[in-house]
């Protein structure tokens, strides 16, 4: 088995070789890392900071990235997962075929993401934080991924004071809390990933 939805299905056929089974893995989220890339790219001010800057930033945030874009993947009332392929299963199945801890935590956040009721353009904005907030370790330039992550914040506080009416100083107090949260599933899903085989 292999439980991320980022496959086609939690299914793998047991005859396949394990590096198959990699490749075609692959094959289901390198679309979605490329998006993100090309994501990155059109943040303003993103194509400026140092290459090697660029690609730390990506290395570790593309997850948090992905987290952020397909939390909607996770529906927390019917408490299902659609895999990439538009399958939708159960938490108890997912559970049954070696999935922990880590898929509920990743469901409750989706559900309070959702909760937040972000636009499009806030969602995108949020994301762009995400992404220049990632874990700094080997970062050349800080100054500028602080420039750029200040830039990024204040933008997206105006943008959530001006949608937000009352709500708005806990509606973006809360998306920053969000931050400390991608990191603590981005750190535990890492774990997974490396110690991953297939489930026999
Ligand atoms: C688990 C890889 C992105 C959600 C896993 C596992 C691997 C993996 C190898 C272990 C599977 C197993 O033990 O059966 C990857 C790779 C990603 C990626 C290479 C890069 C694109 C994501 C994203 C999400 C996600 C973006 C959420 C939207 C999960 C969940 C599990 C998981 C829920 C199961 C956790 C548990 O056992 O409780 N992933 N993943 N993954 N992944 Fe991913």
């Amino acid at each position: 088995y292999l439980v991320c939805p980022m496959n086609a299905s939690p299914y793998v056929d047991p005859h396949k070789p394990s590096q198959e089974i990699w490749e075609e893995f692959s094959m289901s989220f390198t679309p979605a890392v490329r998006d993100v890339v090309d994501f990155a790219k059109r943040i303003s001010g993103f194509c400026d900071l140092p290459e090697h800057d660029q690609v730390g930033l990506l290395k570790a945030g593309t997850f948090e990235v992905l987290m952020v874009r397909f939390a909607s993947l996770f529906n927390a009332v019917e408490r299902t997962v659609t895999f990439l392929s538009g399958k939708r299963y159960s938490l108890d199945t997912l559970r049954a075929l070696g999935a922990g801890e880590l898929l509920n935590s990743m469901c409750e956040f989706s559900e309070k993401l959702a909760a937040l009721r972000l636009d499009s353009e806030e969602m995108s904005l949020f994301t762009a934080v995400v992404l220049v907030s990632a874990d700094r370790s080997g970062i050349q330039d800080l100054n500028s991924v602080e420039a750029l992550q200040d830039k990024l914040i204040r933008g997206l506080r105006n943008l959530v004071m001006q949608n937000h009416g009352e709500e708005s100083a806990t509606t973006f107090t809360k998306l920053l809390l969000k931050l400390p949260e991608l990191r603590s599933l981005n750190n535990m899903h890492s774990e997974e990933l490396l110690s991953f085989k297939v489930h026999p």
